[in-house]
């Protein structure tokens, strides 16, 4: 029969989980990074088959998908310690730790403007596209300089 401890420890385990979304937070910051962009490469997604008609235009949607885009953008620059440089099959070009200061700014840059958008949603899918357009410039201007090609 299982303790009451064990049982109370797995429901605090859950409820960790569900505050940290990115459940992998204590893992190995190459994999922590690549999990944190993985979101951002699907809520990036769920707002690019709107705009090319694949679904319906849903500006709460919207919003929500910009939401996680800033909060992992917000800490994606977190994750880059000496020593991660390698391994775990990442893309990270050594670029990072050349110029660390500037992609901390670049992904801080794409948080705010994440943050700014989502507290603005437009209303109608024709305003959203050149939004959209714009907005994920800032993905191939970082991945240009410190993504390997793949
Ligand atoms: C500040 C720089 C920066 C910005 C801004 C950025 N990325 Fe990335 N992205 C990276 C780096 C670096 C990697 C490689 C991480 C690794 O492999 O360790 C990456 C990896 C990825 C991956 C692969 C994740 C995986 O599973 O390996 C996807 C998908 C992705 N980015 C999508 C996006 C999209 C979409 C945007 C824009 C909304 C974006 N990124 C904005 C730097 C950035």
């Amino acid at each position: 029969m299982k303790s009451r401890l064990a049982i109370a420890a797995a429901l605090l385990s859950i409820s960790a989980a569900l505050i940290h979304p990115a459940s992998s937070q204590d893992g190995v910051p190459q994999e922590v990074r690549q999990d944190l962009m993985d979101e951002v490469g699907d809520a990036t997604g769920v707002m690019g088959n709107m705009v090319r008609g694949r679904t319906d235009y849903d500006p709460g949607a919207v919003a929500a998908a910009l939401q996680t885009i800033s909060e992992n953008t917000a800490v994606f620059a977190d994750y880059f310690p000496e020593g991660s440089e390698t391994g775990y099959e990442t893309e990270a070009l050594p670029a990072i730790w050349e110029n660390k200061a500037d992609f901390e700014r670049l992904s801080q840059e794409m948080s705010t403007k994440a943050a700014e958008l989502a507290a603005a949603v437009p209303a109608d899918l024709a305003s959203f596209q050149p939004v959209f357009q714009d907005f994920t410039r800032g993905c191939g201007a970082c991945h240009e300089d410190y993504r390997q090609d793949n």
